[in-house]
C-alpha cells in the first residue's frame, strides 16, 4: 500500500474547449474568474480536507474484476424539431416560406416598392413550377422606373457574417417579351444595403437563376429584398439563400457551429425526428419519412406541431420543409459516427393530444414505411429503396440497427401496434433491434401497465422518459440498482432536470440541474448491466424562438452556446470506458437530495489502460476521499483531473458568457493505491489513470 498523496491539480492544460461566440474578451475574463473561483474551491477543499482526513469516505476500485460491458450506445444525441431547432438552426437556409406554400402564402414575406412603384403582388398556383408546393409569387410591376417585389424576414430576421459567402437562387419564368431583369438585395434593418446584383435572362418557362452574395457588415437581422425592375411581371418561386459555410463543406449542408457542438459529444446514437413530432397532433399530420426524401423540391411541406401546442410561445409560423430529412440525418449519423436511430410512427398520434388510433386493421402502410425504411437505409441496389438511396447520392449503406416504435405511446393501444411491429420486423429483420415505449413518465400508471406487458413481449429495449425537478433526479440515481437484469434493457430516451416544472417557460439550465442530472448519470453508468442508452432532450432552442426549455444547446442566427447540462452530458460521453470497475464506497450514506454527498462510479478504458474514475459532489461543501485502486499490476502516479463546477447553483452560460460553467482540465500528480483527492463543492469530477495490466 502506497502513502497518501493529495492528488491536487498540477498546472492547467489549456483545455480543449472553444467558445462559438464573436466576444473572446469577454470569454477570457469570464475564462480566468472562474479559474480562480475554482482554485479558491480547491484551496478550501484541501484544508478541510486535512481537518477531515479520518472521517474521508473511502471509495474502493477493483481493478482486478471488471463487470459488465458499457454500451457503445450509452451515451447518444435526441433530436426533434421543437424550438427552431430545423428550419431556422440545423438546417441554415435563410428564407422561410420560400416557395409560398405556407397555408398564409405571404407569412414571412411582405411587399416592397422601390421609388413609388405601382403594380400588384399575389400568390397563385395557376401553371406551377411543380405540384408538390405548387404556390408561387407573381409580381406585375406597372412603372417603368423603381421596383417593385417582395421581402423576406428570414427566420428571426436573416443572419450574415461580414464577408461570408451566400448561394442565392430563385426559380423565375416570365411570359412578357421582353422579360424585366430582377435586382436581390440584402438590406440591413436602417436601410444599409449589405450586397446587391442583378438576374438577367428570366425565361418564359420555369428556369432557375442564380448568384453569390457577400454582406460588407455582420447583421443578425437583415432582410432579403427581390425587386422586378421597370415594367413587367414575374412569376417567382423557390427562393432560397444559403450559406456557404456548412458542415463538411456541403452545399446546402447543415449548420457547421451546431453540428460541432454534436460531434464533440462523440455520442454513441442519433435519435431523430424526435419526440412527440414524430406523433403529430393528428395523424394526418405525422412524421412520414418517405416525405423527407429525394430531391428538396419534392418534399411537401408540413405543419410543425409545436406550432400552436404552447399559448405562452405561439409560432404561427412553424412548418417543415424537411430540408433536413432523413437522408440528412443518416448522412448526420454518419459524419459524428453515431448509430442511427429512427422513431417512426405506429399508427397513433399524440395521445396528449387527439390520440387519434389507426385501427389494426389498417396498419400495413405503418409496417410498410418500417421495412422500407430498413430497404432506404441498408439495402442494396437490387432493392427499390436501397436503389433509391444510392441514386439520391450515397451509394453505401448507412447500417441501420435500432429502430423505435413509437415515440410517447401508451395503454393496450400502443401495446397491440408494437407487439404487430415486433412481430412483422422481427420475422424479416431479426437484425434490428426495435425500442418500445413505456409512455411518457418514469412511473405512474402507463409506466406500470407497460412494463409487464413489454417482459412478456420479450421487447429489446425499453423507452423510458423523464422531465422532473433536480431533485428527483438527485434521489433516482439508485434507480435501476434492482433492475431485472434478465429482462429488457432501458433506453433513458428523454430525460433533462426542470428547474420549475415540466413545461414552464421559467425553467433554465443552471448548474444545479446540471450537477442533478451528472447525479442521476452515475446510475446509469453503474448500471450499464441494464440501462445501454440514454439521451438528454430536447437538444436545440433558439433564443428567440424556443417553445420548450430547458434544452442542451441555445444559438441565435448565428452563435451557439453550450450549457452546463451539455458539459455533463461531454464528460460522461467523452469518458465513457468500455467495462464498468466495482466501486465500493465506504463512509457515508448513499447520496441523495436530503442527504447530499459523493456519486460515484468507475469504468476501465481498454484502449488507454485507464481507469476512469467519476464523482459527483452534491454536497455544499468540498469532500476529501481516500482512493484506493486495487488489483493487478502497478498504477501510474500521473493522471488527469477534469472538474465541472460553478460558484452558485444558479449559474449558467449564456451568448455573452458561453463558458462561465465549462470543464477544466489538468494534470494530476501523486496518485497511488491509496491517495486522497478533494472534491470540489457541488462538482462534477474525472479522474483518469493507468492502472493495472
Ligand atoms: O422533448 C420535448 C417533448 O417532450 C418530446 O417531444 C416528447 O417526447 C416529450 O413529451
Amino acid at each position: 500500500m502506497g502513502g497518501v498523496s493529495d492528488g491536487a491539480p498540477r498546472g492547467l492544460d489549456g483545455g480543449t474547449h472553444e467558445g462559438r461566440d464573436d466576444g473572446g474578451g469577454e470569454e477570457g475574463r469570464e475564462f480566468t474568474m472562474r479559474l480562480r473561483t475554482w482554485q479558491r474551491m480547491m484551496i478550501g477543499g484541501v484544508c478541510l480536507g486535512l481537518g477531515t482526513l479520518l472521517a474521508a469516505v473511502q471509495i474502493e476500485i477493483r481493478v482486478d474484476q471488471p463487470g459488465a460491458p458499457i454500451a457503445p450506445t450509452m451515451w447518444g444525441v435526441f433530436f426533434e424539431d421543437i424550438n427552431y431547432g430545423a428550419d431556422g438552426g440545423l438546417y441554415p437556409e435563410r428564407i422561410k416560406n420560400r416557395s409560398f406554400d405556407f397555408p398564409e402564402p405571404l407569412m414571412g414575406w411582405s411587399v416592397v416598392r422601390l421609388e413609388g412603384s405601382e403594380g400588384d403582388v399575389a400568390t397563385t398556383a395557376e401553371e406551377p413550377a411543380q405540384t408538390v408546393r405548387p404556390r408561387y409569387v407573381r409580381v406585375r410591376s406597372t412603372s417603368p422606373r423603381g421596383g417593385l417585389g417582395v421581402q423576406n424576414e428570414g427566420f428571426f430576421g436573416i443572419a450574415v457574417q461580414a464577408g461570408a459567402e451566400f448561394d442565392f437562387s430563385v426559380r423565375a419564368r416570365s411570359r412578357d417579351v421582353r422579360p424585366p431583369v430582377l435586382r436581390v438585395e440584402l438590406v440591413a434593418p436602417d436601410g444599409t444595403l449589405l450586397d446587391s446584383r442583378v438576374l438577367r435572362g428570366v425565361p418564359a418557362e420555369w428556369g432557375e437563376l442564380s448568384c453569390r452574395l457577400i454582406p460588407k457588415a455582420r447583421e443578425l437581422k437583415a432582410r432579403l429584398n427581390l425587386v422586378v425592375e421597370g415594367e413587367g411581371s414575374v412569376d417567382l418561386d423557390e427562393v432560397s439563400l444559403f450559406p456557404r459555410d456548412t458542415w463538411a463543406g456541403r452545399r446546402g449542408g447543415l449548420r457547421r457551429d451546431l453540428v460541432q457542438w454534436l460531434a464533440d459529444l462523440k455520442p454513441g446514437f442519433l435519435r431523430f425526428p424526435g419526440g412527440c413530432i414524430v406523433e403529430g397532433r393528428h395523424l394526418e399530420t405525422r412524421y412520414q419519412w418517405k416525405n423527407t426524401v429525394g430531391p428538396i423540391g419534392g418534399r411537401p411541406l408540413l405543419v410543425n406541431r409545436w406550432n400552436t401546442e404552447f399559448k405562452h410561445r405561439p409560432a404561427p409560423d412553424y412548418y417543415q420543409s424537411f430540408g433536413l430529412g432523413f437522408m440528412e440525418y443518416f448522412q448526420l449519423c454518419e459524419d459524428i459516427g453515431a448509430a442511427p436511430l429512427p422513431i417512426l410512427n405506429c399508427g397513433m398520434a399524440c395521445q396528449f393530444n387527439s390520440g387519434e388510433v389507426v385501427p389494426m386493421s389498417q396498419l400495413q402502410p405503418y409496417l410498410q414505411d418500417a421495412l422500407d425504411l430498413i430497404e432506404f437505409a441498408n439495402g442494396g441496389a437490387d432493392t427499390e429503396w436501397g436503389r433509391r438511396r444510392i441514386e439520391w447520392g450515397h451509394p453505401r449503406p448507412f447500417g441501420l440497427k435500432y429502430l423505435g416504435i413509437g415515440n410517447e405511446q401508451w395503454q393496450q393501444d400502443y401495446l397491440e401496434r408494437y407487439a404487430e411491429f415486433a412481430r412483422v420486423l422481427g420475422a424479416r429483420h431479426p437484425e434490428i433491434v426495435l425500442i418500445s415505449s413505456a409512455g411518457p413518465g418514469p412511473d405512474g400508471p402507463h409506466f406500470r401497465f407497460a412494463w409487464p406487458r413489454l417482459r412478456e413481449l420479450k421487447a429489446a429495449i425499453v423507452d423510458e422518459h423523464c422531465y422532473d425537478g433536480p431533485r428527483w433526479f438527485f434521489d433516482a440515481a439508485g434507480r435501476y440498482d434492482q433492475y431485472d437484469r434478465q429482462g429488457p434493457r432501458v433506453f433513458m430516451g428523454e430525460y433533462a432536470a426542470q428547474s420549475v416544472r415540466t413545461g414552464s417557460p421559467e425553467n433554465r439550465n443552471n448548474w444545479e440541474c446540471a450537477l442533478s442530472e451528472a447525479a442521476f448519470m452515475t446510475g446509469l453508468e453503474r448500471n450499464a448491466e441494464v440501462v445501454v442508452m440514454s439521451s438528454y432532450a430536447p437538444l436545440f432552442g433558439h433564443e428567440e424562438g424556443w417553445q420548450w426549455r430547458p434544452n442542451l444547446i441555445w444559438c441565435d442566427g448565428l452563435r451557439s452556446y453550450a450549457t452546463p447540462n451539455y458539459y455533463v452530458q461531454q464528460l460522461f460521453s467523452r469518458n465513457r470506458g468500455d467495462h464498468l470497475l466495482s466501486v465500493q464506497v465506504t463512509g457515508q450514506a448513499p447520496a441523495t437530495s436530503r442527504e447530499p454527498g459523493l456519486y460515484v462510479t468507475a469504468c476501465r478504458e481498454t484502449r488507454t489502460g485507464e481507469v476512469i474514475l467519476k464523482v459527483v459532489n452534491s454536497a455544499p461543501e468540498p469532500r476529501r476521499a481516500h482512493v484506493r485502486t486495487v488489483g493487478q499490476g502497478a498504477v501510474a502516479s500521473r493522471g488527469t483531473v477534469t472538474v465541472l463546477t460553478a460558484a452558485e447553483l444558479s449559474e449558467e452560460n449564456s451568448l455573452e458568457a458561453p463558458r462561465r460553467v465549462a470543464p477544466i482540465t489538468s494534470r494530476l500528480e501523486g496518485i497511488s493505491d491509496f491517495w486522497a483527492h478533494t472534491f470540489p463543492k457541488q462538482s462534477m469530477t474525472v479522474l483518469r489513470w493507468r492502472a493495472g495490466r
